[in-house]
């Protein structure tokens, strides 16, 4: 289990004005290679579902892939705070939240993260009241994408600006640590990063937030069917595949004889 320190350390980086760098991983190595870069945050996102398990959504994704790929993770992380997704359906009620909670801390989570704010807190408290750290996160909310019709930016009307604030306002209350901003309009999130103590962490919302995460696979150009728009990837990690099976393949089929692997 993370130590309040360890949480404290983020409102830390918000007062400084340092920046919170956080990244996804669902594997072992991938988590790893990012918690020996020094990334502050590694979550296992639900985001899984679409760039490791190949679902058109979040929607399918179990608590039992979550908690498969959470263990892996936990395997490597020495330093980043690991992150867990709760995914849709197991957190109904604040009892449910809590035992779906602790399941992810039983494969070494030290804190996870459930998509709502207002109408979420009494499970954000039945959570943070257990021990365990939470992670808020608002904005679009990828659970509902099929409600919602798409990944619709947040925050354009006066009334759902003042809906957000409440939410983050809501979910800091609340206990937690963090809050997750997603698809936000910048200047809605500038003020919500200033109207929380605890740090505002974007995802397409814009420069103004204490922190900033990425789904990894968007990053490293590993999903390369499709990248969300406020991306620029960082590496071609799909066309260095493609290359080296390519070459693989050539050298196999030109040869005639078993591959060296040199
Ligand atoms: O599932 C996920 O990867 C996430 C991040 C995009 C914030 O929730």
């Amino acid at each position: 289990m993370v130590t309040q320190d360890s949480t404290e350390k983020f409102r830390g980086m918000k007062q400084r004005g340092e920046k919170i760098t956080a990244l996804t991983a669902y594997d072992y190595p991938t988590a790893r290679l990012l918690d020996e870069s020094g990334i502050d945050i590694i979550l296992v996102g639900d985001s899984l579902g679409m760039v490791v398990l190949g679902y058109q959504d979040t929607t399918r994704v179990t608590l039992e892939e979550m908690l498969h790929h959470t263990r892996a993770v936990a395997r490597s992380v020495k330093q980043a705070l690991l992150v867990a997704d709760m995914p849709i359906h197991t957190y109904e009620t604040p009892a449910q939240a809590v035992e779906t909670a602790k399941r992810f801390v039983d494969v070494g989570a030290q804190a996870v993260k459930l998509e709502g704010g207002v109408s979420h807190v009494e499970k954000i408290e039945a959570i943070t009241q257990a021990g365990i750290p939470f992670m808020a996160h608002i904005g679009m909310l990828p659970q509902h994408v099929r409600e919602e019709g798409g990944y619709k930016v947040k925050g354009r009307t006066h009334s759902e600006a003042e809906a957000l604030l409440s939410d983050a306002r809501a979910v800091e209350k609340a206990g937690a640590f963090s809050v997750v901003l997603e698809i936000v309009v910048a200047d809605i999130a500038k003020q919500i990063t200033h109207a929380v103590d605890i740090p505002t962490i974007g995802i397409g919302s814009g420069e103004h937030c204490d922190g900033q995460i990425l789904v990894t696979h968007d990053l490293i150009g590993l999903f390369p069917w499709f990248t969300p728009k406020f991306v620029s990837p960082q590496a071609r990690v799909a066309d260095e595949i493609r290359n080296a099976a390519r070459a693989f393949i050539e050298r196999t089929r030109g040869s005639g004889t078993a591959p060296s692997g040199g």
